[in-house]
């Protein structure tokens, strides 16, 4: 319980203008002036957040290649292929290990564990609250096995392209429920809408 308060304070660190408003906003004593957010910071957080936000434009190009090329039922087998292998090469190249978690997976093997979890459902209502999606992240310093591990998740927004796949079962075409249907039999990763969170990367190693 501890580990996920001081996410959220380390999350209000990282940025939150809108949460240091309303803070500002709740308690109208003269307060110092919040740090900005890059003298807030462990470098570590900037060299995550760096790696997080280096897998998605790849996976993307790659998506919109493959829907061109063979729609999107076409594409899916290349996500499932080239998803995982995009997040190795990363944590390869890293250092960091890098996956993709969801509180509606698709993968059965993309379930948040207990930390994940509580930064997804705390980035819905974030989001809900009206901070943009795109820019909701968390980072903290947890105990993990009784090692010290620094873990960074940072969250996917649903774009009009993802909703292809991951959109409302109604508005998938045939082809590609089909696909799901035979590769992902219990497949939750359906009916997001526009700027709805559909997962995050996370990212974690051991303090080093
Ligand atoms: C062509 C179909 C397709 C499109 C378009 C697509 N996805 Fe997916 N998505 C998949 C498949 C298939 C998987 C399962 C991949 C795997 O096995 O790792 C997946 C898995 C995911 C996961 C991992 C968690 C989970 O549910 O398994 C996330 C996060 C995700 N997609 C986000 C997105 C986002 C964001 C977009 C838009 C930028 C997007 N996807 C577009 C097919 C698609």
């Amino acid at each position: 319980m501890q580990k996920f308060i001081v996410a959220a304070l380390l999350a209000q660190g990282l940025g939150m203008a809108q949460a240091q408003a309303q803070a500002q906003a709740q308690a109208p004593a003269p307060a110092p002036a919040p740090a900005p957010a890059s003298q807030a910071e462990a470098p570590w957080v900037a060299d995550a957040r760096k790696v997080s936000m280096s897998v998605p434009p790849k996976l993307l190009a790659v998506l919109q290649e493959e829907i061109a090329r063979g729609g999107p039922e076409g594409a899916i087998l290349v996500c499932r292929d080239q998803a995982p292998q995009l997040a190795r090469a990363a944590s390869l190249e890293s250092g960091w290990t890098v996956r993709r978690v969801s509180l509606r997976n698709r993968n059965p093997k993309a379930v948040p564990d207990a930390w994940e979890r509580a930064g997804l459902e705390d980035f819905d209502r974030r989001a809900a609250a009206g901070e943009p999606p795109g820019t909701l992240e968390v980072a903290a310093v947890v105990v993990v096995d009784g090692k010290p591990t620094q873990r960074y998740l940072r969250a996917l927004p649903t774009a009009a392209l993802c909703t292809q796949c991951h959109g409302p079962a109604d508005k998938l075409s045939p082809a590609v429920v089909a696909q799901l249907k035979a590769l992902y039999p219990d497949d939750r990763a359906t009916g997001y809408q526009v700027g709805d969170i559909r997962g995050a990367m996370t990212l974690s190693r051991a303090v080093p």
